[in-house]
């Protein structure tokens, strides 16, 4: 994980059984490069011993707001600024009410109130405590004030017999989660002189002038991708299915219909550095679409629709020779069932570098709905990142295709 190398991560270990998963996720921060500064409070001092923090972040540990020799030296305002990403694992009921209601009387709250960096919290207590309505103001309050969650998972308790949603995040999900973070990050103007591909959106297939097949993509996803690579001063070329969105500013939209289409001015708006296609395409068109509307009467047979296979435009645009293919081109897999293995297969069939594979099944809410949980899969493996806003997912993919293409190509 290329984000995490020279990080800065300031972890703050609260008071929960679950500060022991703390210790693997300092050493997976280290092993990717990340330093990392670690404050405890006094009840996570009951389960984890400075010490141990201590030794495996190899920086001292701070406990004590007025501790004078911390302060002479680090000092709680600059503790809190000196960081990339400010994380607290596992962030209990408590330190959660503390931070809802802005306390500041230890130095994990002072430092929490102190700091203009970004805050990740990783919440890990019972069930009960979880979904207690005072839990709940309080994360409605923090997610208001901008603070980015991950987790609690559903799983058994480290109690016996107690089950439901409250687990803390494995390392590997809040690791993920941190890149995701701090990906980001990026600074402004980094796909400058870049040209940028999306499709985004259903594609609508006719029967009749009147009728066509479609399917439940919002165009959402895309859209969010198309705005945040213009915002990192890419120029930007949308190539839209029928959606009711307003277009991204600052993006040049073409508006198509069918996947022939799209994969018309898909091809006419190359070249580009980077591709990535998020729209929805149908898979089959109506071979015999009528020319007039199909009339409905009691004696006229029922219809035939024959359909054949589209167009693949993911496909066609990843083996285009290497002086007309993107740098980078990268694909969306929404599956509802063995996720990471169709997107896998998927990945290598079309010929793409990286698919972004997610969890479409009507219960994740994520066709039309405005989160998203993905999984970003390369050549070197898997990366599954948090649920998280599409802005926020679009934001932390093109600040991952850019660092990349700046590793890759060469160009700043
Ligand atoms: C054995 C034990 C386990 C606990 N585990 C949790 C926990 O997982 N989550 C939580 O919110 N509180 C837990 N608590 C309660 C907290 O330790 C307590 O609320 C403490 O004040 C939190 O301190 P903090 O604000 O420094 O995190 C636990 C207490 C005990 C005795």
């Amino acid at each position: 994980m290329a984000q995490l190398n020279k990080q800065r991560i300031l972890l703050i270990i609260g008071g929960g059984i679950a500060a022991y998963k703390c210790l693997e996720l300092i050493r997976r921060l280290r092993d990717h490069g990340a330093s990392v500064r670690c404050v405890m409070t006094r009840a996570a001092q009951q389960f984890v011993t400075p010490l141990s923090v201590g030794a495996l972040s190899n920086e001292r540990v701070l406990t004590d707001l007025f501790d004078l020799d911390d302060e002479r030296e680090i000092g709680h305002i600059r503790l809190s600024r000196d960081a990339d990403l400010i994380v607290v694992a596992p962030a209990t009921a408590d330190l959660l009410a503390k931070m809802a209601g802005g306390h500041a009387a230890d130095l994990a709250t002072a430092v929490l109130m102190a700091t203009d960096k970004a805050i990740l919290v990783a919440p890990a207590m019972n069930p009960l405590m979880w979904s207690h309505a005072a839990t709940r103001r309080n994360v409605a309050l923090l997610q208001a004030d901008g603070i980015h969650f991950v987790g609690p998972n559903a799983g058994e308790m480290a109690e016996r017999g107690e089950a439901g949603v409250g687990r803390m995040a494995e390392p590997a999900e809040i690791l993920a989660a941190i890149a995701a973070q701090l990906a980001g990050r990026v600074i402004a103007g980094a796909l400058a002189g870049r040209r940028v591909l999306v499709t985004a959106g259903p594609t609508h297939e006719p029967i009749d002038p009147v009728r066509y097949i479609v399917n439940r993509s919002s165009g959402k996803q895309g859209y969010a991708i198309a705005a945040a690579a213009a915002a990192l001063g890419a120029d930007v070329t949308l190539v839209s299915g029928p959606v009711g969105l307003a277009d991204p500013s600052g993006v040049r939209v073409v508006r198509v219909e069918t996947a022939a289409q799209m994969l018309a001015a898909t091809t006419a708006a190359l070249p580009a550095d980077l591709a990535i296609f998020a729209a929805a395409v149908a898979d089959w068109r109506v071979a015999n679409a009528a020319d007039e509307k199909i009339k409905k009467g009691a004696k006229a047979p029922l219809p035939k629709l024959d359909l054949v296979e589209n167009p693949d435009i993911l496909k066609t645009i990843a083996h285009l020779p290497p002086s007309q293919r993107p740098s980078l081109v990268i694909g969306f897999a929404a599956e509802t069932e063995n996720v990471i293995e169709h997107a896998r297969k998927k990945r290598k069939s079309k010929g793409c570098d990286w698919i972004v594979a997610n969890d479409v099944s009507p219960e994740t809410g994520i066709m039309g709905g405005n989160r998203n949980t993905v999984h970003i899969v390369t050549a070197d493996g898997v990366e599954d990142w948090p649920e998280m806003d599409k802005d926020k997912v679009a934001e932390a993919l093109v600040a991952r295709a850019a660092a990349h293409l700046a590793a890759t190509t060469g160009k700043a």
